[in-house]
């Protein structure tokens, strides 16, 4: 028989997921108001702690897909036939999804040569013209928005396995005793 602390993901792993959960939230929104800042120190400041929280996710997700290959605990799927593969998809899509957001976050960082406070400054190089800086910079907010997206549609899926079909899917990922 398996036990019930079996059916539910590692502390660490949940650790992981809920920070990078919260991460990308906060991110997302704060691109979003990165126009309301004040041009200036305030907006540099806000720009800095943008680069700072997504270097941090960046590093939880590296940390997070070594632990997953080498020592996390996985789970048999819980849904059969296209619904796991959906699953799936949307799972390897996530961390595709944050792996590219913050590559090209960096990288929109390095062709505009930005500074991090005052710790650091990305060097600009030479062939960043401004229709690189344009691509780049719309490729990363493009892939953000995609992550948004599908994780929203990922957190839709949990609530409705836990609500409608009343099963122990999200219990797997949350703290607790038992998820069956
Ligand atoms: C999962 C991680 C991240 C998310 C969800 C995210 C999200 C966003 C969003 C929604 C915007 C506003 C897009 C726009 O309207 O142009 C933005 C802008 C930006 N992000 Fe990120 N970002 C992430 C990681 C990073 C990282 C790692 C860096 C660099 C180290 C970075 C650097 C920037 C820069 C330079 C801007 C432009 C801000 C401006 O000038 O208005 N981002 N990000
Ligand atoms: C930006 C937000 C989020 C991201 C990037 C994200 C990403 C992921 C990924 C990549 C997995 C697969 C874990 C693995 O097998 O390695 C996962 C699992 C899971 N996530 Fe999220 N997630 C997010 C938000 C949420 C939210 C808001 C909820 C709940 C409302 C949620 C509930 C779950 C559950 C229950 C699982 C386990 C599914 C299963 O065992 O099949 N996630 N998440």
């Amino acid at each position: 028989m398996i036990a019930t602390t079996e059916l539910k993901y590692d502390g660490f792993s949940m650790v992981l997921h809920w920070l990078t959960a919260a991460l990308v939230a906060v991110l997302w929104t704060l691109g979003q108001l990165m126009d309301e800042f004040t041009k200036g120190a305030p907006r540099h400041a806000a720009l800095s702690v943008h680069m700072v929280l997504g270097l941090l996710v960046g590093a939880v997700v590296l940390v997070r897909i070594v632990w997953r290959s080498a020592a996390g605990r996985r789970l048999p799927p819980a849904d059969e036939g296209w619904l796991n593969l959906l699953a799936k998809a949307a799972h390897y899509g996530l961390y595709l999804l944050l792996v590219l957001t913050v590559a090209f976050g960096v990288a929109r960082a390095w062709v505009q040569g930005l500074s991090v406070f005052d710790w650091f400054t990305f060097p600009r190089p030479a062939f960043a013209t401004r229709s690189v800086v344009r691509t780049v910079s719309e490729l990363h907010s493009d892939l953000s928005d995609l992550l948004v997206i599908v994780a929203g549609l990922h957190a839709a899926a949990a609530l409705m396995h836990h609500y409608v079909r009343r099963d122990s899917v999200l219990r797997r990922m949350l703290p607790g005793k038992r998820a069956g």
